[in-house]
């Protein structure tokens, strides 16, 4: 039987370029879209040398959809497509909410013309926890009312969700929604991670960047809250489980064992971790003292969040398989590496 072949959207982007590694290994065929706005050309080589596969990119941005058409002539055998493409700093959509709207729903809509004319049967979305906004109870299940979002960025999946579940009614397309909480650590071979473009604001990225020297020092905000140690709690999980939950959605949808038309779940590893216990892991596996300073509390920071992921172990069979001290070897060894190959340069 012919392999199954995915379009990926934003395939060299941090999730995409991993979940494109896990896909190939696992015997789909990949075809990538990624503009490269926020990535690098070498992430497609660095995919392939990884997976031992095949993997091509498309340079080219997704609302275009003369484009989108030609990678379907050519491809007429693809069978689903996992979205990613889309911008994701929470901080740049409060300055440029215009920009955000744009990209993240005219892209989502262009994709999902181009699957209704060449009759995509499967597609996965990535949404985010953010949709939950300050949500009311913990641990958040997928029943968890939505809040209002914190930002135009956060509005754009809520807006992505209800477009894609209103689209639905008449469509015969199956969908996934991945409310992904705070993916993280980069890949064990150690070839691939994140790269930062401009400054980032999550809280590993910025521990590394302290390790290495690119900050002076990193800001605790607040350690008063009521939580164990005071500081706040997130529900981090590795960028490798969060890409296999991506082709065990396919595979699910493939074996036709989904019940609702439009599935949602949540992808966390279920622990709430602190702040401080996150510089306490870093510390421990890398043997390094990060110079960090208590600060005050931070306008809009929630207090505690973690993800009830029981919905997703369930319908997918799947687990987190690498915990809080494989985030922090793998995210460190990866800012070596982007130190040493000047990747942030390239
Ligand atoms: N990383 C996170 O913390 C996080 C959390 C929740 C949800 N998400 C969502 O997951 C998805 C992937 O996130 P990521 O962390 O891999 O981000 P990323 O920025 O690393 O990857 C996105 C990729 O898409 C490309 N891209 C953006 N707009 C495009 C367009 N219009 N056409 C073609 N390519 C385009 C970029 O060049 C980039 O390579 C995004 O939709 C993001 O909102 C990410």
């Amino acid at each position: 039987m012919a392999a199954y072949k995915v379009l990926v959207t934003g395939g060299c982007g941090y999730i995409g370029s991993h979940t494109s590694i896990d896909l190939l290994q696992k015997g789909f065929e990949v075809v990538s879209v990624d503009s490269l706005e926020r990535s690098k050309a070498f992430v497609a080589d660095r995919v392939s040398e990884i997976s031992g596969k095949a993997f091509h990119n498309y340079a080219f941005d997704c609302r275009d959809y003369a484009q989108l058409r030609q990678v379907f002539t050519a491809h007429p055998d693809i069978r689903g497509i996992i979205h990613f493409a889309a911008y994701k700093a929470v901080g740049e959509s409060v300055e440029q909410p215009l920009m955000y709207y744009d990209n993240n729903i005219n892209s989502l809509i262009n994709v999902l013309r181009v699957a209704e004319e060449f009759d995509v049967q499967d597609f996965v979305f990535s949404s985010s926890c953010s949709v939950y906004g300050n949500a009311a109870e913990l641990p958040v299940s997928e029943a968890t009312p939505l809040a209002e979002a914190e930002s135009p960025y956060g509005r754009t999946k809520v807006i992505s969700e209800k477009i894609i579940q209103e689209y639905s009614i008449n469509s015969r397309m199956r969908f996934i929604l991945l409310r992904y909480f705070n993916p993280t650590g980069a890949h064990t071979s150690g070839l691939l991670g994140e790269i930062p473009f401009g400054s980032p604001q999550n809280l590993i990225p910025v521990i590394t960047e302290t390790a290495i020297g690119r900050r002076a020092s990193l800001t605790v905000f607040g350690d008063d809250y009521d939580t164990r140690d005071g500081s706040c709690i997130r529900d981090y999980i590795h960028v490798m489980d969060i890409a296999e939950a991506h082709t065990l959605g396919l595979q699910y949808l493939q074996s036709n064992r989904n019940t609702d038309q439009v599935e949602i779940l949540n992808l966390g590893s279920g622990n709430g971790i602190s702040v401080l216990e996150m510089i306490r892991s870093f510390e421990s596996v890398t043997g390094r003292t990060l110079n960090y300073q208590i600060g005050p509390r931070r306008e809009g920071d929630v207090i505690a969040v973690y993800a009830d992921n029981s919905r997703a172990k369930k319908l997918l069979g799947w687990e987190c398989k690498q915990g809080v001290d494989d985030m922090m070897r793998t995210a460190w060894a990866w800012e070596q590496r982007m130190q040493e190959e000047n990747i942030r340069e390239k």
